[in-house]
């Protein structure tokens, strides 16, 4: 696919940082915009490390806005003891020098949705964001093209048994887009957790000069990718957001099905638990593509050559 028009909602984050480099570092990507949220750590950090990473990625031409500093309904509640304090730990990156863009976050998706209607949305983040510019402009559902989401999961979650980080942190907005009727992928933990950065693309990076494999290295090179392998698979460390940006490039490598998905915002136990109907028990219309496996190998080849460049 060439020249995919995509609009970023992040919180970086340090695999959202990693999900920005693969990005800018895809020619077949026209990224528009890069909105960012609060989330993983607050907003003031999330804005200014996109500003660091578009700066590192020397693309300043890529507006970034700033959006919800807070979930709709909920105080926020980070992800620092994963990302650290910073968002970015590992990574000691200058100041920001290109500027923030003036328009708020949730002005700027729904005027770019408003002006074309071939944009791929691609919320990593919390989907506070998302959820307001649905609220504010309910046309645009039925005019991105597409909303390629990071978030929630099938078989267990990662801040409770059921609960993936992006929709817990923000149920309430992840309620609003599943039920907006914009045609959705949903990329959960299913898929991200059998696609590990781990020592053989670490390895394979360190051969790179390149200020994208650098930044990824400072990231991820960290001894728990060595630790004894997790979820099921093989040694290493998710990345994520990355899979948003790879099924853009590489749809062929990812597979899932079109399930009707709910989000519990309720439930004490549950909260933010994305009730996937895999097998079709309600008998609802499907309001998502879930996607449940991936390519691992051809996925993660990509993602390092791409970065090594
Ligand atoms: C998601 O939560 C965040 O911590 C990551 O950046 C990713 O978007 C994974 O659950
Ligand atoms: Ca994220």
């Amino acid at each position: 696919m060439a020249d995919i028009p995509v609009l970023i909602d992040c919180d970086p984050g340090q695999d959202d940082a990693v999900m920005l480099m693969l990005a800018m570092a895809s020619p077949e990507l026209d990224i528009l915009g890069i909105t960012t949220v609060g989330g993983n750590v607050p907003l003031a950090r999330t804005e200014a490390n996109a500003r660091r990473i578009r700066d590192l990625m020397g693309r300043p031409g890529i507006p970034v806005h700033a959006g919800c500093d807070r979930p709709l309904v909920r105080p926020l509640v980070t992800a620092a003891h994963v990302h650290g304090e910073t968002g970015l730990r590992g990574l000691d990156l200058p100041e920001p020098v290109a500027p923030l863009a003036p328009a708020h976050a949730v002005d700027f998706i729904v005027e770019t949705l408003r002006a074309r209607d071939d944009v791929v949305l691609c919320p990593t983040g919390p989907l506070t964001n998302v959820a307001l510019a649905l609220a504010k402009a309910p046309d645009i559902a039925g005019r991105v093209r597409r909303i390629v989401l990071m978030g929630g999961a099938v078989a267990g979650g990662n801040v409770t048994p059921v609960a993936e980080y992006n929709v817990f942190a923000d149920p309430e907005a992840a309620d609003v887009v599943f039920r907006s009727g914009a045609p959705i992928t949903m990329i959960g933990l299913d898929c991200t957790h059998r696609a590990l950065l781990g020592p053989r693309e670490l390895a394979r990076l360190r051969l790179s000069r390149s200020a994208a494999a650098r930044a990824t290295l400072a990231l991820f090179d960290h001894p728990s990718a060595w630790d004894p392998p997790r979820y099921g698979g093989r040694q290493g460390l998710p990345v994520h957001d990355a899979c948003v940006v790879g099924y853009l490039l590489a749809p062929g490598n990812f597979a899932g099905r079109d399930c009707h998905v709910a989000i519990e915002t309720s439930s004490r136990l549950t909260l933010g638990q994305t009730v996937v109907d895999w097998h079709g028990r309600h008998g609802s219309a499907s309001n998502a593509t879930v996607i449940g496996d991936v390519h691992a190998t051809a996925f993660l080849d990509d993602l390092v050559e791409r970065l090594s460049r």
